[in-house]
């Protein structure tokens, strides 16, 4: 699989170019209203003083690392702001890869692939631990496949593609992994507020100088165009430090009005506003499912996230197939060879689309399934 080359552009090129209508179900940008208090945020801060214009600290706004440092009982030195997660995961990889003796970073298969092609980018070796049959990743299986070439294990929980959650003891035991060979768990939870399971637990639960937590506001607060996201070190530790520097000399800073508006969010916005989105985005999965069930697929229940793998009858998820839905049925999803091997017959839909109802209808009436639908 080529990681380096985005794949998503090429399925969402294709499904522009259809000679038909299509519900694009490819990549992961919320279609609904972000918090009201954000857009007044960013509609009051046109009005501040050009000196708010101007550079905030490198490391972030001191009152949004302070906000979010309250909030998860963490000291604000810890955080760095940075631009969204994939900018966290990127110094949480290269500094977990030039910090331990190690040359390989740890994935799992299936695995998002910004990761892989991160992990040769930074010329790491990427490895896979494959997720069980239920789609869940087996602390046994990275036990199994992790070792002194170890440098970095990267885990997402809520997960991406595969909408699985990690409970505490699974996120304990990969952090126990992690520091009996030497390496740093960089634990990705940008969909943290998407767990309908209630099992999720942050690595932060998990006192140690082996694990980076990385999270964003892209997909909570629906801004995924706004670029804000954070990553959390162990205190004065060397990977915090070497972050530090080199966010600034990539990036120099965040983007000020976005971070300002973030917190304006933060502070003022109801648990009810997440608990909204989080209401309409199970009744999309369940009307979702319920198509599948009916079209004879076999799909992953989704604990959180938004996305639902699904395996359709002798369809395997090539690129190839899922340009034959577009044409023939209508529905854009990203087909499972872009996440890896272990789940290459699958298809992933992004449950981001107003329009979720039609594409479950439209793939229930192509696949034209008499048979029952088998829950993984
Ligand atoms: C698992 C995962 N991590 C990170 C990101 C990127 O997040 P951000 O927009 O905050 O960079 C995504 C986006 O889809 C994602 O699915």
């Amino acid at each position: 699989m080529d990681y380096e080359t985005p794949q998503f552009f090429r399925v969402m090129q294709y499904a522009n170019r259809a000679d038909r209508d299509v519900v694009d179900m490819v990549s992961g940008s919320p279609d609904w209203e972000p918090p009201s208090a954000l857009r007044e945020g960013l509609s009051d801060y046109a009005e501040a003083d050009p000196d708010e214009f101007q550079y905030p600290p490198s490391v972030g706004l001191t009152e949004l690392r302070e906000e979010i440092a309250n909030r998860r009982g963490l000291d604000r030195e810890q955080i760095v702001i940075t631009n969204g997660a994939g900018e966290a995961n990127h110094l949480a990889m290269a500094g977990g890869l030039e910090l331990f003796p190690g040359e390989e970073i740890l994935l799992t298969d299936p695995v998002y692939p910004y990761y892989a092609g991160r992990a040769n980018f930074i010329n790491a070796e990427p490895r896979f631990a494959p997720v069980g049959p239920d789609g869940r990743l087996d602390p046994e299986t990275v036990r199994e496949r992790a070792g002194p070439e170890t440098a970095v294990i990267v885990i997402n929980s809520p997960n991406n593609p595969l909408g699985v959650t990690y409970g505490e003891e699974t996120i304990a035991e990969l952090v126990a992994i992690a520091e009996a060979v030497e390496a740093v768990l960089v634990s990705d939870e940008v969909y943290d507020h998407f767990d309908y399971s209630g099992r999720f637990s942050s690595a932060l639960s998990v006192d140690s100088t082996h694990r980076v937590v990385t999270n964003s506001f892209s997909k909570s607060m629906a801004i995924t165009g706004f670029r804000v996201g954070y990553a959390v070190f162990p205190s004065e530790s060397e990977l915090l430090e070497n972050a530090r520097t080199r966010h600034m000399l990539t990036t120099v800073t965040g983007s000020r009005p976005a971070q300002a508006a973030v917190l304006r969010a933060l502070k003022k916005t109801d648990p009810s506003y997440y608990e909204e989105v989080r209401a309409q985005l199970q009744a999309r999965i369940d009307r979702f499912t319920d198509a599948l069930a009916a079209a004879g697929a076999e799909y992953v229940e989704p604990e959180g996230a938004f996305y639902v793998m699904a395996r359709f009858p002798e369809f395997p998820g090539t690129f190839e197939n899922v340009e034959r839905l577009i044409d023939e049925a209508g529905v854009a999803g990203m087909p499972g060879e872009a996440f890896g091997h272990s789940y290459e017959e699958w298809i992933r839909f992004a449950l981001v689309s107003p329009r979720v109802e039609t594409a479950a209808d439209r793939l229930a009436g192509y696949f034209d399934g008499t048979t029952e639908g088998n829950q993984t």
